[in-house]
């Protein structure tokens, strides 16, 4: 480890972390022709166009009929959505995770409450007129000069630029999430008790409080919900429950992830972790060493990995595993967890099973 990564963030500010943002800390902004659309943005990348953002409905207001250039991942944090596509309509409560795949056309979104969304969109999206013509397009570059319009300095996309990223620039209030200050474990888990529920009529969504957690052998106290894994991409999509310490790893690909109770420690961080709302990006190659939850509370957060995770049991230790999205597939089955095949026939996504409740 060179002396750079160990004097990393010696003051554990939280805004300047390795890879990550608190999105508490940061403005809602509103978004131009969409009347109570605002935006946090979180990570732009310019080379591929992917971008993520937690967005807010205020209530009655609509994410307006649009066609997602690239698809979309989203997991509803906070209040509740009336979904509308080819003429069927989903109840969507917080907990519920969908996956739109590339060029579908969603004719509206609609908050029946103030609702929060984290949101990865793999391209640009196509809000559309009443008539179905184009009226504007948001990409990526709209997301990044939003961003440096507030001030607000983005997540890293390459461990470079993590070592070279100054601390955050904002420095205006934050508006923190919901779930910052709320029990966000009853999103994906239903001991814990829930307020709302979802009634979901479209296949590509789920009820996450409604898929089984299973354990990898190797780590039994680090549960996961499996919810899609591209056979196309080899990205993987999951909900980590993670109780356990994680063992020493590399991310071939990049991950990203937000937490949703609980606290994580990690490596240059603050004795008392990382709690909801923050938002983590491992670029591809980046390493970690054991890492764990520091409080007694569940420490649940969602994750996107965009390859192998490669681990050992520290620098210099023989490779003990390598982790891809066969494996996870492989696990699903071998634990009894259904993976069905996305219903849009162009898309070789795996997606998890919940029984539907038809509206
Ligand atoms: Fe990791």
């Amino acid at each position: 480890m060179s002396e750079q990564k160990e004097t990393f963030n010696p003051e554990f500010n939280p805004l300047g972390a390795e890879g990550s943002i608190d999105t508490n800390a940061m403005p809602w902004i509103p978004i131009k022709d969409v009347s109570g659309l605002y935006v946090k943005p979180i990570r732009v990348s310019p080379e591929s166009g992917m971008f993520s953002i937690i967005f807010k409905l205020d209530e009655g207001c609509s994410f307006p009929s649009s066609i997602y250039l690239g698809g979309m991942d989203l997991l509803v944090l906070s209040g509740q959505l009336n979904y509308v596509q080819e003429d069927k309509e989903s109840v969507l409560a917080p907990g519920t995770w969908g996956f739109i795949s590339a060029n579908s056309k969603v004719n509206s979104i609609t908050a029946t409450e103030e609702a929060e969304v984290l949101a990865n969109f793999y391209s640009a999206v196509a809000f559309l007129k009443e008539d179905g013509s184009l009226k504007s397009i948001l990409t990526g570059t709209d997301v990044m000069n939003l961003a440096k319009d507030k001030n607000i300095s983005l997540v890293p996309n390459s461990s470079t630029e993590c070592w070279e990223r100054g601390p955050q620039t904002y420095d205006g209030p934050g508006e923190p999430l919901a779930i910052a200050s709320s029990n966000a474990a009853t999103l994906v888990d239903s001991d814990v008790g829930s307020v709302l529920s979802s009634e979901i009529s479209h296949p590509h969504f789920v009820d996450t409080r409604e898929v089984p957690w299973f354990t990898m052998p190797t780590m039994p106290d680090v549960g996961l919900k499996l919810l899609r894994v591209s056979e196309e991409t080899g990205f993987v999509s999951m909900i980590v429950r993670h109780n356990g310490v994680a063992l020493p790893h590399t991310h071939i690909g990049a991950s990203d992830f937000l937490v949703l109770s609980g606290a994580l420690g990690v490596r240059a961080g603050p004795p008392e972790g990382y709690g909801p709302g923050m938002w983590f990006y491992e670029p591809a190659g980046a390493r970690h060493e054991e890492t764990q939850r520091v409080t007694d509370e569940d420490l649940i957060y969602t994750a996107n990995i965009y390859g192998p995770l490669v681990f050992d049991s520290g620098p210099g230790t023989p490779v003990e595993a390598v982790v891809s999205w066969i494996d996870y597939k492989t696990m699903a089955e071998e634990g009894g967890i259904k993976l069905v095949p996305n219903s849009n026939s162009n898309d070789k996504t795996l997606l998890a099973w919940a029984p539907l409740t038809a509206k």
